[in-house]
């Protein structure tokens, strides 16, 4: 058995011990040795000891004079950092709890419960996506509906699609659950976006021409994937067009892993092939119903046409 049983793992790990021993408050507070760390925190002097040296060789602290300060790699943990420039770090740590839920998870199949802290972190990770990615799924959609006038973009969260469209010249629409659309609300408002809150299952609001959303639907039961289409189709004008970013089977490398992620996220979250897709667009309406890889992402474009 090689090093590898630990390489993977320990970064998350030790990050996440140090979260909830209040090591990281501490050393965010100012830099400190591990005399100092130990004292505060309860921790032993030896943990505090390896852990800052090990923290600093993963390169989350700089030593100076026997004192430990945390590098711009810990930004996201600081309280005053922005929900939008959190990064992906914090929301691991939290993915890491979940995967920690996973026994029970399996054996209840209960609903996994999100704080709002959770939700900050979650929004700065979901932020975090690359601009090359927003880039190709957006050219994806205007593939799909040359220059849209007016876009609905489901489940938005921090809008940077949505800001892709504005970019682009369109009037944009975030649909969101409500505590996204209240936390995010000055955020949204800055990039010129419309918000409109509520839950894309039950109803959404009319109007447009292009009905998008990006990695949303993994989370939604086969009957909520079959409701929120019925939704698109009537939020839409005749000649409208629905697209959906997503790993789909069949198509996605990493669609069977994610599914397995999606068990410490959503209760009901589902994988589908296109071919599931395809008959969901058509069932609720749609014409010409395609999925198609979207170069350069690990995403699939699900597209239907509403009849003009
Ligand atoms: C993985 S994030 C994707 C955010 C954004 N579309 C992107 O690709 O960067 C999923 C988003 O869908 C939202 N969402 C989940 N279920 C929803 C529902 N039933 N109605 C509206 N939004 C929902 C979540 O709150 C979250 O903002």
């Amino acid at each position: 058995m090689g090093d590898e049983i630990y390489h993977s793992h320990l970064d998350v790990f030790l990050l996440w011990a140090c979260r909830e021993t209040g090591v990281i408050a501490e050393l965010i507070d100012g830099p400190k040795s591990p005399d100092t760390v130990a004292e505060r925190t309860g921790i032993t002097d030896r943990a505090a000891t390896v852990t800052l040296e090990a923290l600093a060789d993963m390169g989350y602290l700089e030593e100076s004079d026997g004192k430990y300060g945390p590098t711009a790699e810990l930004d996201g943990f600081r309280p005053e950092t922005d929900v939008l420039d959190k990064g992906i770090l914090p929301h691991r740590l939290d993915v890491l709890e979940g995967y920690m839920d996973l026994p029970k998870l399996m054996r209840t199949g209960a609903t996994p419960q999100h704080e709002m802290d959770e939700l900050r972190r979650y929004m700065g990770a979901m932020a975090t996506i690359e601009e090359t990615t927003v880039r190709a799924v957006v050219t994806a959609a205007e593939h799909a509906h040359p220059q849209p006038d007016r876009v609905l973009d489901v489940g938005g969260g921090p809008g940077r699609l949505s800001t892709e469209f504005v970019r682009r010249g369109a009037d944009v629409t975030l649909f969101d659950i409500p505590p996204v659309i209240d936390l995010l609300a000055d955020h949204h408002a800055e990039a010129g976006l419309e918000t409109v809150a509520g839950d894309a299952t039950e109803s959404l609001p009319d109007g447009f021409d292009l009905v998008f959303s990006s990695r949303v639907i993994l989370t939604f039961s086969p009957t909520e994937l079959r409701d929120y289409f019925d939704n698109a189709f009537t939020a839409l004008d005749p000649g409208g067009t629905f697209m959906c970013t997503e790993r789909t089977r069949d198509h996605s490398n990493d669609v069977e892993r994610f599914a397995a992620h999606m068990l410490t996220i959503s209760p009901d979250g589902h994988t589908h092939t296109a071919a599931e897709y395809k008959s969901a667009l058509e069932g609720a309406g749609f014409v010409d119903p395609a999925v198609t890889d979207i170069p350069g992402t690990g995403f699939q474009a699900i597209v239907g046409h509403k009849p003009a």
